[in-house]
């Protein structure tokens, strides 16, 4: 029996959409924490455990005769417990098998996120040292997450971001979670780590070029001071910690650490990734 967590979230939804696709319900669970949002997954006739990643005797409860365990990171600021909490609790009902959603990164060491994001490393390395037989899904940045780093409108307002010329092997999350899915139902995927990235490499400057073939506005993208953005967004009363993971993550974009090459997720989906257009069409409102 497979289980997913975090199913009533956008990755873990994509991922049962498609286990709904290429299985049958009897094959999988779900895991929620909460009874009312877990009602949709429900209507898809899928078995759902409730479990909270904070409360550790739900979750052994909810992992009873569960062989193989998704766990799809959160992003509290106590997740490395959380997760801690997710695989005590596996190996006390006996899972054998957890596959972990971590990050595509070069040099963690050297991230400007590294507090934040250094704990998929500790998560994975936990997993290891309980001697549970594992798969790491090191997920690039979903293409869905581009419009939180630009803004929506960025036909109105170009790109203002200091990403230099650094690029990102995007991939949308339905992608992800396709790939994903795919992957929880073969075999030989043990103890390996991947890195879930798209088929091409993007630069912000890549992304203003197709928003201006796709729409026929120019759409300048200006390659900002990084002093001078992060002034302007505490001056707009950001507030720290956003502030913190936007002008980090765009730093690491610069700094080129998203730069990473693998075919792991054209092999799981059977097929390239979405085009930079499609990608597009799909997360900015363009109409
Ligand atoms: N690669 C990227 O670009 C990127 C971008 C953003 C985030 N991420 C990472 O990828 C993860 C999944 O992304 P997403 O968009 O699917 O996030 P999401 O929509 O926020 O989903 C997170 C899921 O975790 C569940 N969860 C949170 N706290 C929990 C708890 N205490 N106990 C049990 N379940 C709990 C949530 O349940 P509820 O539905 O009840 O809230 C939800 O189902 C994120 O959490 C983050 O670590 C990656």
């Amino acid at each position: 029996m497979i289980l997913v967590t975090g199913a009533t979230g956008n990755l873990g939804s994509n991922v049962i959409d498609q286990l709904l696709k290429v299985t049958t319900p009897d094959k999988f669970i779900a895991l929620a924490r909460n009874d009312d949002k877990a009602s949709s997954l429900k209507n898809k006739g899928v078995t759902v455990r409730i479990g909270n990643f904070d409360e550790p005797t739900s979750l052994e409860t909810a992992f009873v005769g569960v062989e193989k365990l998704l766990l799809i990171s959160t992003m509290e600021q106590n997740r490395y417990q959380q997760h801690q909490n997710v695989v005590d609790a596996a190996l006390k009902a006996g899972v054998q098998h957890i596959v972990y959603t971590g990050l595509a990164i070069k040099d963690i060491q050297t991230s400007h996120v590294k507090d934040l994001m250094m704990n998929h490393f500790q998560t994975e390395n936990y997993i290891k040292e309980k001697g549970m037989t594992y798969t790491f899904l090191r997920n690039t940045m979903y293409a869905d997450a581009i419009p939180l780093i630009t803004g929506k409108e960025v036909t109105k307002r170009g790109i203002f971001l200091p990403g230099g010329n650094g690029q990102v092997p995007y991939a949308l999350r339905r992608e992800m979670g396709e790939a994903t899915a795919n992957l929880l139902l073969q075999n030989g995927h043990e103890n390996k780590i991947y890195d879930i990235t798209g088929s091409n490499l993007y630069s912000y400057q890549d992304i203003v070029n197709e928003l201006t073939d796709i729409t026929g506005i120019k759409v300048p993208y200006i390659d900002a001071d990084a002093a001078s953005f992060y002034h302007i967004l505490k001056e707009d009363g950001v507030p720290d910690f956003p502030l913190y993971l936007l002008s980090g993550t765009v730093a690491d974009i610069k700094n080129h650490q998203y730069e990473l090459e693998s075919d792991i997720m054209e092999t799981l989906l059977g097929r390239s990734t979405a085009p930079l257009s499609e990608m597009l069409k799909e997360i900015y409102p363009l109409h």
